[in-house]
């Protein structure tokens, strides 16, 4: 019953349709919303609000957790709804305002947009819509499928709309850790010691006053696309793997390994699949993101437990897990992306992190980011959150793609968002190169030997000699570093 998933009787008249509650939203507004990779977004108001904005002129500052659901950023982007959007996207219409100029995009840690809002380091929140599993007696809220920044919106906007989707059960409660750290200068220590331990409350903390609006829905996440994998991400995988059963045998990590936080993406999938038949077991995660993979694997007998802020599977993989959520209900926990991506755990658990690059130079910098330098694709997301503060940073890329006209090893990243201090091992389909306790021109030396795509070989070798010979720490030619991208641009090729 509908109504019983109000059990603050005094909320009970605040019911109102998706349409009404899109009218609480004011031109101008700062609107922060629930939504982490697809999972737990809004279904019906922020959409409802995309559909008045291709009538009217209005614009909104819209804060989520992660990128939106199938589409919505998209409806907005569409319709000229957004001002401002932070800190993530994936959207394709969105990213083509963006990168046109007509949305403004902050693109940020996600650790750190709920600091910056308590820091009062951003403008503040005017209404928050949240998808919740239902209202609690109290008034505090059971989030649904991710956690985000949800804590942080409805402590912080002056208002509140509450988006119920019933399609999604009430056994929710309890999957979720919800702690908050004390505002500086009274900020403790954050009581985790390993990925399992739970040290916070089970629900939202939310005053019921601030309830503006409650909206039911009954639409589940958009599934994520999982792409099946490839020979490249295959030979990804199994370098890593390699690389890691070899850390065993020297003694510096044991079979059961160190935390892992992955990516989302076909790579990252094809990586955890890899540790199905493998010798590792006892495995962790503590992660932003849990995908197929990670039910895959616990299904398996090979991961014990996974901590991270949102799921984001495929249909299949949703009524596995939230059908029979009793089965997996002690295996995971949803937080706060400001705990699950906290600098301090991360390095306090001594993660090993294993994200994406768009591209890598030849000393280990690391564009997650900008194509060419200047067009945002998604976003950094979670991966400088994790790869700066890692016990392994491991940057992961096809060696080249495009029919080989484009080499994602390069002689100078276009855009840096993990500098060579920050990463430790670069893969790529044709090899692994451990850049741990090398200096620059080792580092150099080393990817080239096995990262490279052969097309490639020759011609990045000659950059790095010519740029040795004329010296320096990190040697480079200056009027060429960025002549391969300008190459792409004219001829199609980055190639000589
Ligand atoms: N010029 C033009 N296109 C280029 C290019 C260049 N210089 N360099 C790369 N590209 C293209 C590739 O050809 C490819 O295009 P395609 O999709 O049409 O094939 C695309 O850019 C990159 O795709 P791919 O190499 O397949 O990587 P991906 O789909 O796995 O995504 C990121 C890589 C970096 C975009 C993605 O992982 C990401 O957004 N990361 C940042 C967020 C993050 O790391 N979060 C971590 C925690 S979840």
């Amino acid at each position: 019953m509908a109504n019983d998933r109000i059990r603050l009787e005094s909320l009970k008249d605040k019911i109102m349709t998706a349409e009404q509650a899109a009218f609480l939203i004011k031109d101008g507004m700062v609107v922060g919303s629930s939504g982490f990779t697809k999972a737990g977004d809004s279904k019906a108001v922020l959409p409802a609000f995309a559909e008045r904005a291709k009538k009217e002129q209005i614009k909104i500052t819209l804060m989520t957790g992660a990128s939106l659901g199938h589409d919505t950023d998209g409806k907005l982007a569409e319709a000229g709804a957004l001002a401002k959007r932070m800190p993530f996207q994936v959207d394709r219409v969105l990213r083509n305002k963006i990168n046109a100029g007509e949305v403004l995009f902050i693109d940020q840690h996600l650790s750190e947009s709920a600091e910056l809002l308590h820091n009062k380091n951003l403008p503040s929140v005017d209404i928050a819509v949240i998808e919740v599993a239902y209202i609690d007696r109290d008034g505090s809220i059971v989030p649904t499928t991710s956690v985000g920044n949800s804590v942080t919106f409805a402590a912080l906007a002056k208002q509140v709309i509450l988006e119920i989707n019933m399609a999604v059960k009430e056994d929710m409660y309890g999957i979720h850790d919800i702690y908050q750290a004390e505002d500086y200068p009274h900020r403790n220590v954050i009581p985790i010691v390993a990925p399992w331990n739970k040290i916070g409350r089970k629900t939202i903390p939310l005053d019921p006053s601030k309830v503006v609006g409650v909206v039911f829905t009954d639409m589940l996440d958009s599934p994520a696309d999982i792409a099946p994998a490839d020979p490249k991400t295959t030979a990804i995988a199994q370098h890593i793997l390699a690389f890691f059963e070899n850390e065993v045998l020297l003694g510096h990590l044991t079979d059961r390994l160190l935390p892992i936080q992955a990516g989302i993406g076909k790579v990252a999938n094809a990586v955890l699949m890899g540790f199905k038949d493998s010798n590792f077991y006892d495995l962790t995660m503590f992660s932003e993101v849990l995908q197929d993979s990670t039910f895959d694997l616990i299904d398996a007998g090979k991961l014990s437990f996974a901590s991270a802020s949102s799921v984001t599977v495929s249909a299949d993989c949703y009524q596995r897990v939230f059908g029979n959520l009793q089965k997996y209900r002690d295996k995971f926990v949803l937080r706060p992306q400001n705990i699950s991506n906290t600098p301090g755990l991360i390095r306090r658990l001594g993660i090993i992190a294993i994200n994406t690059a768009i591209e890598f130079d030849i000393y280990g910098n690391v564009n997650s980011t900008h194509i060419s330098g200047t067009k945002i694709m998604n976003g950094i997301g979670g991966s400088g959150d994790f790869a700066r503060n890692a016990y392994l940073s491991v940057f992961v890329a096809q060696a080249a793609s495009k029919g080989n006209a484009i080499s994602h090893v390069l002689p100078m990243v276009s855009h840096v968002d993990h500098t060579e201090h920050d990463v430790d091992i670069l893969v790529t389909d044709i090899g692994l190169a451990d850049l741990r306790g090398l200096a620059p021109r080792e580092r150099a030396q080393k990817i080239i030997d096995n990262c490279v795509h052969p097309d490639y070989k020759e011609q990045l070798q000659s950059y790095f000699d010519r740029a040795r010979e004329r010296g320096g720490h990190t040697p480079h030619l200056l009027e060429e570093a960025f002549s391969w991208h300008l190459r792409l641009a004219k001829t199609g090729s980055m190639k000589e």
